[in-house]
């Protein structure tokens, strides 16, 4: 996964000596492999809401957790577990109504056809297991992805990785395609081109004696760019594969649980009908809890041959957080939150684009944003550098974003869905100063 807004050693100067100490230990103990955000990382104790602590009490506005999404150690959710957690927790081979109670309940959330539900603890796990699924049911192995996409880390998954970095080689059996991306290609080309790369992919597949199984999509391209697209854009090429005999997986970790907008899930922007959806990242809030969604004959096939048991996955305090979940969602009417504090946040960042030249495009659906930052409008060259200079300088006045994407210029903004308009405004008034700050 691309990481723009990375911490490196040469930013370790401006830290302080107890900082540098803990960086050290982290290293020594979980090596190179890790990550942190930002030059001068955070180092965070306690989340409320919106909001995330550092060790001395300064607080800092989350506009960049999809995680935590319906804010940080939401009371439902740490009751709910905290309830559960006294009474019993095992797995799913015993009977147990709390499982079956929240699989109706996320199941109502979807188009009827999708009608099954099977739990694991990662976004990786449901995406491994969606595409096993889909090998078992097709008798293929061809995979379409875009170009820059993230779907996980389990040895198949990372495969279809490539924005995990140039480590990352594919595979015989995986095309790739182009990603939405509106802003250069032209809105109006983006649903064709989309179309036009798929059927290449399956015919050179096909040209190669690769049978395909599968199309694996995120529902906002997220690790591509934060390309939300035009709505529909997806329906002819993804036709067009389902057509082919390959199943459409819907990659909803990200674009999932009212992040887009009004709709619960991505895919709905695009009318098109998945085999498979994936679930993951803000299922529980933050209690590990993920899974696959998907039609009954697609998903009975892969069961009558092979057994599945996930010592984790469905566990009876994971079940008990995502219903919290759920509830709070509706109750909290987060949907049209996310609609309504979505397109303010929009809106306000395309109204910076008047005074900031360097803004090329500022795009989103629901609580997703991505902001394009060029050095030139005119020939779109990315400003890389810039944008992780204004996610620093956010940082620093106490505003958590990233940057993402393969030319390494997008701001990714991605608030808590109980982000208020008065928080909105904040965020927006940061981007601007922090933009003020880069010339
Ligand atoms: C689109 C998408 N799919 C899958 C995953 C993997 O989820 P997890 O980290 O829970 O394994 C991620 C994580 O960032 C993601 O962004």
């Amino acid at each position: 996964m691309s990481m723009v807004n990375g911490f490196t050693s040469d930013d370790a100067s401006r830290l302080s000596e107890a900082e540098r100490r803990l960086i050290e230990r982290r290293e020594r103990l979980l090596g190179p492999a890790y990550r942190l955000f930002y030059e001068r990382p955070l180092h965070t104790v306690r989340g409320e809401g919106v909001w995330l602590f550092d060790e001395q009490g300064r607080r800092f506005l989350d506009a960049y957790n999809n995680v935590a999404s319906i804010g940080h150690c939401h009371p439902r959710v740490v009751e709910a577990m905290y309830r559960q957690s006294q009474q019993l927790n095992t797995h799913t081979r015993y009977l147990q109504e709390g499982i079956l109670d929240y699989a109706e309940q996320l199941l109502d959330t979807f188009p009827a056809n999708l009608d099954r539900v099977m739990f694991t603890c990662t976004g990786s796990e449901a995406n491994d297991l969606a595409l096993r699924i889909a090998k078992q049911y097709t008798g293929g192995t061809g995979v379409i992805i875009t170009r820059f996409a993230y779907h996980g880390v389990t040895g198949d998954i990372a495969e279809l990785s490539p924005s995990l970095g140039p480590g990352i080689v594919l595979p015989a059996h995986v095309r790739t395609v182009r990603a939405p991306d509106a802003y250069r290609l032209g809105a109006e080309n983006v649903a064709s081109t989309f179309a036009a790369d798929v059927r290449a992919a399956i015919d050179d597949l096909k040209a190669h004696g690769i049978r395909p199984a599968a199309i694996l999509l995120d529902g906002i391209f997220s690790s591509d760019g934060v390309l939300p697209g035009p709505e529909g854009f997806l329906a002819e090429g993804v036709a067009l594969a389902q057509a082919e005999g390959m199943l459409y997986i819907a990659d909803e970790v990200q674009s999932g649980f009212a992040r887009t907008g009004l709709n619960m899930w991505g895919f709905t922007r695009h009318n098109v009908r998945p085999d498979i959806v994936t679930l993951g990242k803000p299922m529980g809030n933050g209690q590990p809890i993920a899974g696959i969604v998907g039609r009954a004959d697609v998903v009975d096939h892969f069961g009558k041959n092979m057994r599945y048991f996930n010592t984790f996955g469905g566990n009876p305090v994971s079940c008990a957080a995502g219903q919290a979940v759920l509830d709070v969602i509706q109750e909290e009417q987060l949907q049209q939150r996310s609609h309504d504090i979505g397109g303010y946040l929009l809106a306000g960042l395309t109204a910076l684009a008047q005074r900031h030249e360097m803004i090329g495009d500022v795009r989103g659906a629901g609580m997703f944003l991505g902001v394009e930052l060029v050095t030139d409008r005119a020939t779109k060259n990315p400003a890389a550098g810039d944008a992780r200079k204004v996610v620093n300088l956010m940082r620093e006045q106490g505003v958590l974003i990233s940057a993402a994407g393969p030319l390494e210029n997008v701001l990714k903004i991605r608030p808590l869905l109980a982000f208020t308009q008065e928080h909105a405004k904040m965020l927006i008034e940061a981007v601007d100063v922090a933009l003020q700050g880069v010339y």
